[in-house]
C-alpha cells in the first residue's frame, strides 16, 4: 500500500461531497448487532481499517457478518451466543474496538486475548480494566493490566457504580456493555459528558437506560433486538475538509449528510468563533443520530481560547483545529486536552513538531498547547504522520495553503478512519 502522499497548494476548493460513515457509530453497529437477537442491517458503514478490525474480532467469535461495500448484515448471536475465539483477537489500531470489546469479553464464560498494533499496545487500558476487575472479570496484561495484549476470563459479573475520572465514551460504553452481563444495575458517571452514540444506539436495539446528567445506568438481563442502522457521515473526517475550505481563499464546499450529534459538534462552534463561514442545511433531526449538509466558505480566521466542557465534544478534531489555528490571526490556546497525550500518537507532541516544520511556533504544556498563527506557512521539507491518521490529514490540510508541493510520509494510516481522503481532497481542487 502507498505510504506517502504529496499534496499541492490550491487556488480554492469547491464541490459537494459525501464524507465516509461515522467511525464510532460503525463500530457500535457491529458490536451491538453481534450480541443482539435477530438481524441487523447497516448502511453507509465506514469501510476502514479500524471498523474492519471490529468485524474480524466478532467473526472470530462465530458471528456471521456479511459485507457488501458499505452495507453490512449481521446475524446476531445474542448476549450469550459468542464462541471462544481460537486465535488472538486483533484490534489493529483501534482503541474503541479494544475498550468496548473488553466490556463484552468480561461477560463471556471463556478466556480470550485481545491485542493490536504498536500504537494500540502502548495506550492505557487501566481506565477500563480496573473497574472491570472490580466487577469480577479476570484480566491480565503488562503494567498490571494497563497494556494490550490483555487476556480476559469473563463470566457472571457484579454490578458497579463507577465514577470515571476521564470524560471518555470508550470507558462509559465499556461499562454499560459489561453492565448488560452484571446482575442488577450498573451505572457510570463522568466529569463531563462524552459522545452518547452508545446510549442512542442501545435504545434503538430496545435496551432501556436511565440518563441523569452525566450519569448513565443500565439494568442487566435486557435483550438487544436486531435493528436497522443508517450511519451518517463522520464529523471528525468532515472537520479536515471544513478547515481546508475555511483557510484556502476562494473555497466553497458542501459536505452532505454529516452527523451533527450535539456531543460531537464542538468543532463547528469553535470554527465559527474563529470566524469561519459555516452554514447547516437539510437538517435531518428525527432519527437516532441527527445529520445535516454543511456548507463552508473561505473566511479569514482569528485565534481563540478552547477549553472547558467543549473539549470532549471536539477531542478528535484538535488536529484539524490546529491546522486552522496555524494560519489564524493571533494565538489559539487549547487547555484541558491531556487526553491527547494518549491518542493514536501523543498528539500535543506530534501536532507541535509537525507545525514547526511549517514555520509555526507553538508552546506545549502537560495538558494544553498554544499555537501562534502565521500569515503564511513555510513549505515543509517532509511532513510525517507519526503513524497517526489525523496528524497526516492535518499536514495535508496545511499543504493546501502552500504554493508548490508538500510531501507527507507514512500516510497509509489515514485508511483507519478516512479511506479515500487524498483522492477526495484532490477532487475538490478548482480545475
Ligand atoms: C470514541 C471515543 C473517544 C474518541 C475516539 C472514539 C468512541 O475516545 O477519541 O476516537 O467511539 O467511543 P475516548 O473515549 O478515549 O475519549
Amino acid at each position: 500500500m502507498k505510504n506517502s502522499n504529496t499534496v499541492s497548494g490550491s487556488s480554492g476548493l469547491s464541490g459537494r461531497v459525501k464524507i465516509p460513515g461515522d467511525k464510532s457509530i460503525s463500530h457500535r453497529s457491529v458490536m451491538f448487532g453481534s450480541i443482539a437477537e435477530g438481524v441487523t442491517n447497516v448502511s453507509n458503514f465506514l469501510d476502514s481499517g479500524d471498523c474492519l478490525s471490529t468485524i474480524n474480532c466478532f467473526r472470530a467469535m462465530g458471528v456471521k457478518i456479511t459485507k457488501a461495500g458499505k452495507k453490512i448484515r449481521i446475524i446476531g448471536a445474542g448476549l450469550c451466543g459468542l464462541r471462544a475465539p481460537k486465535r488472538v483477537l486483533d484490534a489493529g489500531n483501534s482503541g474503541t474496538t479494544t475498550r468496548l470489546m473488553l466490556g463484552i469479553l468480561s461477560g463471556q464464560p471463556f478466556t480470550s486475548t485481545i491485542t493490536g498494533d504498536a500504537s494500540l499496545r502502548s495506550r492505557p487500558m487501566k481506565r477500563v480494566t480496573v473497574p472491570l476487575r472490580e466487577m469480577g472479570a479476570k484480566i491480565t496484561g503488562r503494567g498490571d493490566g494497563n497494556f494490550a495484549p490483555l487476556t480476559v476470563t469473563g463470566g457472571k459479573l457484579l454490578p458497579i457504580k463507577f465514577r470515571s475520572k476521564v470524560a471518555s465514551a470508550q470507558v462509559k460504553s465499556c461499562m454499560l456493555l459489561a453492565g448488560l452481563y452484571a446482575e442488577g444495575e450498573t451505572s457510570v458517571s463522568e466529569p463531563r459528558k462524552s459522545r452518547d452514540h452508545t446510549e442512542r444506539m442501545l435504545l434503538k436495539f430496545g435496551v432501556k437506560l436511565s440518563v441523569k446528567g452525566n450519569r448513565v445506568s443500565v439494568e442487566s438481563g435486557q435483550v438487544l433486538k436486531g435493528a436497522t442502522i443508517e450511519v451518517p457521515g463522520d464529523i471528525s473526517s468532515a472537520a479536515f475538509i471544513l478547515v481546508a475550505a475555511s483557510i484556502v481563499p476562494g473555497s466553497k464546499v458542501t459536505l452532505l449528510n454529516v452527523g451533527i450529534n450535539p456531543t460531537r459538534t464542538g468543532v463547528l462552534e469553535v470554527l465559527s468563533r474563529m470566524g469561519a463561514n459555516i452554514r447547516l442545511s437539510n437538517i435531518r433531526d428525527g432519527k437516532a443520530e441527527p445529520s445535516a449538509d454543511i456548507t463552508v466558505t473561505y473566511s479569514p480566521l482569528k485565534g481563540v481560547a478552547v477549553r472547558g466542557p467543549v473539549i470532549p465534544r471536539l477531542i478528535d478534531e484538535i488536529p484539524a483545529l490546529a491546522a486552522a489555528a496555524a494560519v489564524a490571526k493571533g494565538s489559539t490556546v487549547f487547555s484541558g486536552i491531556g487526553e491527547l497525550r494518549v491518542k493514536e500518537s501523543d498528539r500535543i507532541k506530534t501536532i507541535c513538531s509537525e507545525l514547526a516544520k511549517f514555520g509555526v511556533k507553538t508552546k506545549a504544556f502537560p495538558d494544553g498547547m498554544i499555537i501562534y498563527g502565521v500569515a503564511k506557512l513555510k513549505p515543509a521539507a517532509a511532513a510525517e504522520s507519526h503513524g497517526d491518521h489525523r496528524i497526516a490529514m492535518m499536514a495535508a490540510v496545511l499543504g493546501q495553503t502552500i504554493r508548490g508541493k508538500t510531501k507527507i510520509k507514512r500516510t497509509a494510516c489515514v485508511n483507519t478512519s478516512f479511506p479515500g481522503f487524498f483522492g477526495l481532497l484532490k477532487s475538490l481542487r478548482k480545475k
